[in-house]
């Protein structure tokens, strides 16, 4: 599949086939895919918990707000940041931004991976950390910032309309209108019809 494709047609995947778990081999080639995104200084701040326990499955949905569908999902990655690691190097900017953004990376590595797999993911930020903690025995220095929900996928969502690249791209500086006319470049939308995106 080329690259651009994947990018465009991966889905956040919220329903998941029951009785189809995610295999060791597709879980080793998920985190293959996260440990090559770029990390300041190469540090590689994160750490993950996979977890395929169904009753800690249903505890993260709870601990998600109770968005109920993440416990029907087979398999869950905790994303963590080492904050010891992450101090020692970069101290606060390292904790407030540069272990954000390569945690993120490396989430959406994994993301596109699942998507070209076959598998279907979805990215939750929305949880109270201090239930995760609890559920997970974390020690203080390690802060989780995503779970991943992951399985084989029993759903297809319409596309969620994204802006053109002309709305949110500025030359040179900021306020100017772009001249250039990068809207729908490469786009495999243009074949869809307006049923199939969301809120159309
Ligand atoms: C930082 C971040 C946090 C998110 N948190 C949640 C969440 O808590 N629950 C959820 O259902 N989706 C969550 N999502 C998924 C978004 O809702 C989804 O990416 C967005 O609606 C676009 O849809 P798409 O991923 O199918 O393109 C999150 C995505 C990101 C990047």
């Amino acid at each position: 599949m080329e690259l651009l494709r994947v990018m465009e047609e991966r889905r956040s995947i919220r329903k998941y086939k029951k009785d189809k778990p995610v295999g060791d081999e597709e879980i080793g080639e998920l985190l293959e895919a996260f440990r090559w995104a770029p990390s300041e200084g190469n540090l590689q701040p994160w750490l993950i918990i996979a977890v395929k326990d169904g009753r800690i499955i249903k505890e993260l949905s709870l601990a998600a707000y109770d968005q109920g569908w993440v416990s029907g999902a087979p398999l869950i990655f905790v994303v963590c940041i080492d904050i010891k690691k992450t101090m020692n190097s970069f101290g606060e900017r390292g904790m407030n931004l540069y272990s954000i953004q390569s945690t993120a990376a490396a989430t959406q590595n994994m993301l596109l991976m699942a998507h070209y797999k076959g598998l279907g993911a979805c990215w939750i930020s929305a949880f109270e950390e201090d239930k995760v903690y609890r559920i997970l025995d974390l020690p203080e220095w390690v802060r989780p910032v995503a779970i991943i929900t992951v399985g084989y996928p029993d759903e297809n969502p319409k596309v969620p309309l994204r802006l053109d690249v002309t709305d949110f791209t500025f030359e040179d500086k900021f306020g100017t209108e772009s001249r250039v006319r990068w809207k729908g470049i490469g786009s495999i939308f243009k074949a869809l019809k307006k049923d199939d995106f969301e809120g159309l």
